[in-house]
């Protein structure tokens, strides 16, 4: 089941406002989807990422392959009874997690063998095997098994030819995996995922070829894989706007605020990162004036909060008021300083949710540009607001 909807469209650019009906609800686009990769997106709970706004996070199905294995998430009937997520879930589909075991595995066309990496033993996952695990899980999203072409390796630049053939074999996989998926009968939604590496002639091919699929949805994946900025925005502004207008479009693994906003204006409706979660634990904190280092010595003191302009739970408190319209419940900067010194779980639980409650309210802000017809203007004064400085 999906169903994509688009409600608006920004005129000056690829910026598409949408809804997205999936099995377990609506998701409005441009999303940002939080990182679950455990079934659980750490230190928050479920209770709290929905006050926060989020729609739909992601998980892992290699991590819930080998922890807590198949037969467990098979008696509680999938990911959302197990994790208390009742929203849409996506999947990833074990690609970009096995091919980031480097030296531990070994990719043939049938699929990836490797050593598991909690007990050593030896599995082997397919685009099948990939398909299978993600029923099981139950996500309203899964995501293709595919080859995530690399960058460069031990310093290596991945060439034209090592990333057609990658490339080429990620349409065998996308092939392999709509037919395992067919053939489960699995009433979710499969996303086919582009691939081609720095070169956007072979984006263009497999594009085209997962085109002629007819996917409900596509990905363009191999982009955050270490290659130097300029690389990754060109691919964002070549491939997106080229696939189907009727079907949401995700770019995987992307981004800084910066990349979600020239990301939508590139046509893409979904996003997924770790940057505000994992930053949020070494203590970086996005801001609406540009990312705060917490453990800097001068929030010793400081008695604001970490955005004046934020409602979230850190920095508005219960009442919700921000700091710049006179509430004074938030968290100060000084006390979050002081968990960050003394290791203090609440320290992270409550950077956490800061971050991603500026994620998603970004994403919230964009789609109410969009739907008032002034995505332009917003674009410009959120590079303003940024450029600023905390
Ligand atoms: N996450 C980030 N990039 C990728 C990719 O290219 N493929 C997959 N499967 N996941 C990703
Ligand atoms: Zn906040």
């Amino acid at each position: 089941m999906l169903q994509f909807d688009i409600l608006a469209t920004d005129p000056a650019s690829h910026a598409r406002r949408g809804a997205l009906t999936l099995n377990h609800g609506v998701v409005q686009t441009p999303i940002f989807m939080p990182v679950g990769t455990y079934g659980t997106v750490k230190g928050v709970m479920p209770r709290s990422l929905e006050e926060m706004g989020a729609q739909i996070i992601l998980g892992n199905t290699f991590h819930l392959w080998m922890r807590p294995g198949l037969d467990v998430m098979q008696g509680f009937g999938g990911l959302h009874a197990f994790e208390q997520w009742g929203k849409p879930i996506l999947t990833d589909s074990g690609g970009f997690q096995v091919w980031s075991l480097g030296a531990m595995r070994r990719i043939t066309e049938e699929g990836v063998h490797f050593a598991s990496p909690v007990n050593g033993d030896k599995l082997f996952m397919s685009p099948e095997v990939s398909m299978q695990i993600q029923t099981v899980l139950d996500s309203d999203i899964a995501m293709q098994l595919d080859e995530c072409t690399p960058f460069e390796t031990d310093g290596h630049v991945t060439t034209e030819a090592e990333a057609r053939k990658s490339m080429e074999m990620s349409l065998r996989w996308a092939r392999r995996s709509q037919d395992e998926f067919a053939r489960l009968a699995n009433p979710n939604a499969l996303f086919g995922i582009v691939q081609g590496g720095m070169f956007e002639h072979l984006r263009q091919e497999s594009l085209e070829a997962l085109v002629a699929m007819d996917f409900p949805g596509y990905a363009v994946g191999g982009v955050s894989v270490g290659e130097p900025k300029d690389e990754m925005l060109r691919i964002m502004a070549h491939t997106p706007h080229r696939l189907p207008a009727h079907k949401p479009r995700y770019l995987m693994g992307v981004g800084t605020p910066e990349d979600l906003v020239e990301g939508v204006a590139c046509g893409v409706d979904m996003f997924d990162c770790v940057m505000p979660t994992r930053n949020a634990r070494n203590g970086t904190i996005f801001t609406r004036h540009g990312e705060l280092k917490l453990r800097n010595a001068r929030h010793k003191a400081d008695p604001q909060p970490l955005d004046a302009t934020c409602t979230c739970h850190a920095c508005a408190g219960a009442s919700g008021v921000p700091w710049a319209e006179g509430g004074r419940e938030g968290f100060s900067r000084a006390y979050l300083h002081h968990l960050d010194r003394c290791g203090e779980m609440l320290g992270p639980m409550l950077t956490t949710v800061h971050n991603l409650h500026y994620y998603l309210n970004l994403m919230r802000e964009v789609r109410e540009a969009l739907d008032a017809g002034r995505f332009g203007e917003f674009r410009q004064q959120f590079k303003t607001d940024r450029a600023r400085g905390v």
